[in-house]
């Protein structure tokens, strides 16, 4: 059984002109136990609205989403979220922002401290948990939003471009974390990222979607071993089959918009 099965979603918003513009149409996929599905798609098509409903942060105007076989409704938290933009809170500690989930939980104090303790070394910042989010390197502060989502032990971890905004060192190296706490925590990923060079590097899948109204227009199992090489000629190979998906997909949207 998948453990997240996404079942002919669609999603409308307001327009502005009393009409509504259809954003999701009829989106339909399924993640693997495990598995680290990567979604690309051109800005705006609808990813984070996607997201947004597996998370169970908002409703979508029909279409299912199933978590272990189980639909999950509104509201429902067996999701972790990394959010677009930084969400950390900025008065809390490290360790008091990566406990905040079991707080609303109710966890007693010790418990926090045991978990948020363990997850601090997992991520490897042992000896910054007491510094405030301002007193953390950027890639610090991205590695404590993950850790933050990890520690509920979420069926499924989502990211909203959670490695994005970063210089391209910082980002690398925070693909090779993320890849690893993903090994060491045996977690299900699904991973929105506008950039396709990441997606290949740490996917087992990569699901392309079009532009408005989103659907799923392409499937690329990366059947590449692990550790991968960026410049390799098989990363490269799946680079430009995406890219040129996407580039038709850009030019379709231009001509409508054309004609
Ligand atoms: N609350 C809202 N009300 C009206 N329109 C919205 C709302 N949220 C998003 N949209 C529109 O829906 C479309 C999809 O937005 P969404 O944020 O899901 O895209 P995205 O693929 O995540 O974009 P990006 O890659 O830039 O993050 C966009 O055209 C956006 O303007
Ligand atoms: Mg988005």
């Amino acid at each position: 059984m998948p453990k997240l099965s996404v079942r002919g979603l669609y999603k409308s918003y307001p327009n502005g002109n009393g009409g509504v513009t259809r954003v999701l149409d009829d989106i339909s996929f399924d993640v693997h136990d495990a598995e680290f599905l990567s979604i690309v798609g051109p800005s705006g098509c609808g990813k984070t609205t996607l997201l947004k409903i597996i998370a169970g942060l908002m409703e979508p105007d029909s279409g299912e989403v199933y978590i272990d076989g189980t639909r999950a409704k509104m509201g429902h938290s067996k999701v972790g979220y990394i959010f677009q933009q930084e969400s950390l809170f900025p008065w809390r500690t490290v360790r008091q922002n990566i406990e905040f989930g079991l707080e609303v939980k109710g966890v007693s104090p010790q418990e926090r401290r045991r978990l948020s303790g363990e997850i601090i070394s997992l991520i490897r910042m042992e000896g910054l948990e007491d510094n405030l989010p301002h007193e953390v390197s950027g890639g610090q502060a991205r590695k404590t939003e993950m850790a933050r989502s990890l520690i509920t032990s979420p069926d499924l971890l989502v990211s909203d471009e959670g490695l994005s905004n970063l210089d391209a060192q910082t980002r690398n190296y925070l693909q090779e974390e993320f890849l690893r706490i993903w090994k060491e925590t045996g977690s299900t990923i699904l991973f929105v990222s506008h950039n396709v060079d990441e997606a290949v590097f740490m996917s087992d899948r990569i699901l392309v979607m079009s532009n408005i109204p989103a659907k799923m227009i392409g499937e690329f199992a990366v059947d590449l071993p692990r550790p991968r090489e960026r410049a390799s000629t098989g990363c490269l190979e799946y680079r430009a089959k995406i890219l040129e998906m996407l580039r038709i997909e850009q030019e379709k949207a231009l001509a409508r918009q054309g004609g």
